[in-house]
């Protein structure tokens, strides 16, 4: 019997292309994996890849709104709060299958949505985590720390494995603690920019602790905590170069830059080869490693903003224009091939 899998997407800088990136994959891996059921995460109180796969515009901002404003939210906040209550959540309850929404996804993709009320619970969590244990046996932190990867080991049915894609916030709230916790392989976008670069020496710090411990609030860190409670944390699988092929004049600048991205987390790997997925060749020297961790992502452009607007996948996109908010939107075959191509590949590598 094969087994669940769980994809978490982070990385602690905003606007990387986190939901982009979660929408398009989560979208096509449905198409091409009919066997599993694929249950995205949206684990983000903005919620924007929940929008994308309810169809995208206004009418996915009307469905979002009738799913958080239940007595009890058919959403992530809805789920962490009875598993918060009770100890655990059906999983059932809380998740909406997508194609009744969204003609364009296939009846295998489903969403546990993303909520607003995420920012509002987080101090609940957070006051949780930390009470004092009852007992020898209990254990708080790790109670509301595991509820996501509680979750993701579930199936709809017993004979379907799960897939599981979780978007995540860029910021390291507890609920993109119990995100992060709740995959077992973290996908990391990142743009080819000075910012980026810089966040790959925070992630790995907020995640492992990796750098020298400050001496009055490491203690206090997740990853100290993480370490005490001998939590299991994911491993890196993909740094996702992020719209690093780009067509316009700054393309010789960006290869410098994403180069300098890799080289970065090339060093990273060095010094931590345990964060990351177990290669099957031997990594020697920073060009293994860019073939085996990295992945180039093209800049989507027009296909991308149909995308995301109509909650359409790049498989789905077969027309050469598109009238988004009023206007008509060309989008040339080739261009469409060319992004389609792009996110198969990475389909097929997970
Ligand atoms: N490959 C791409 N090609 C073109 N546009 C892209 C691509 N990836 C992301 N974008 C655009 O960049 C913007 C930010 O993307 P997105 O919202 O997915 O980032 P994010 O990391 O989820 O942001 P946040 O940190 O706010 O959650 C969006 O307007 C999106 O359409
Ligand atoms: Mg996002």
């Amino acid at each position: 019997m094969q087994e669940n899998k769980s994809y978490v997407i982070w990385n602690n800088k905003g606007g990387v292309g986190k939901s982009t990136i979660t929408f398009h994959i989560a979208s096509v891996y449905a198409e091409k994996n009919p066997d599993r059921d694929v249950i995205v995460i949206d684990m983000c109180p903005q919620a924007n890849s929940s929008s994308m796969l309810m169809g995208g515009g206004k009418d996915s901002e009307a469905k979002l709104q009738e799913l958080i404003s239940k007595d009890e939210p058919q959403s992530v906040v809805g789920y962490i709060t009875e598993a918060t209550l009770n100890g655990d959540a059906p999983l059932k309850k809380y998740i909406t299958p997508l194609q009744a929404i969204n003609a364009n996804l296939v009846s295998n993709l489903y969403l546990i949505s993303g909520d607003g009320n995420l920012e509002l619970i987080a101090p609940l969590l957070s006051e949780r985590a930390e009470a004092t244990p009852l007992s020898a046996t209990d254990n708080p932190w790790i109670k509301i720390h595991t509820i996501i990867k509680k979750l993701t080991v579930k199936r709809l049915s017993d004979d379907r494995p799960c897939t599981y894609f979780i978007d995540t916030n860029p910021s390291f709230a507890i609920y993109t603690q119990l995100a992060i916790v709740g995959g077992e392989k973290l996908l990391v976008p990142i743009n080819a920019d000075d910012s980026s670069i810089f966040a790959i020496t925070g992630l790995f710090n907020l995640i492992w602790g990796t750098s020298v411990m400050h001496p009055v609030y490491g203690k206090y860190t997740f990853a100290s905590k993480a370490e005490a409670h001998g939590l299991e944390l994911p491993k890196i699988s993909f740094l996702l170069g992020n719209r690093f092929t780009q067509k316009k004049g700054a393309a010789h600048a960006f290869k410098a830059l994403s180069n300098e991205a890799i080289a970065k987390m090339y060093s990273e790997f060095t010094n931590n080869p345990d964060k990351f997925e177990l290669s099957s060749s031997p990594i020697s020297d920073i060009s293994d490693f860019e073939k085996t961790y990295s992945i180039e992502l093209r800049d989507f452009n027009s296909a991308g903003v149909v995308a995301a607007n109509q909650g359409l996948p790049l498989s789905k996109m077969d027309k050469h224009s598109y009238v988004v908010y009023g206007e008509t939107i060309q989008v040339a075959k080739e261009q469409r091939e060319l992004c389609k191509d792009t996110i198969e590949s990475l389909v097929e590598k997970l």
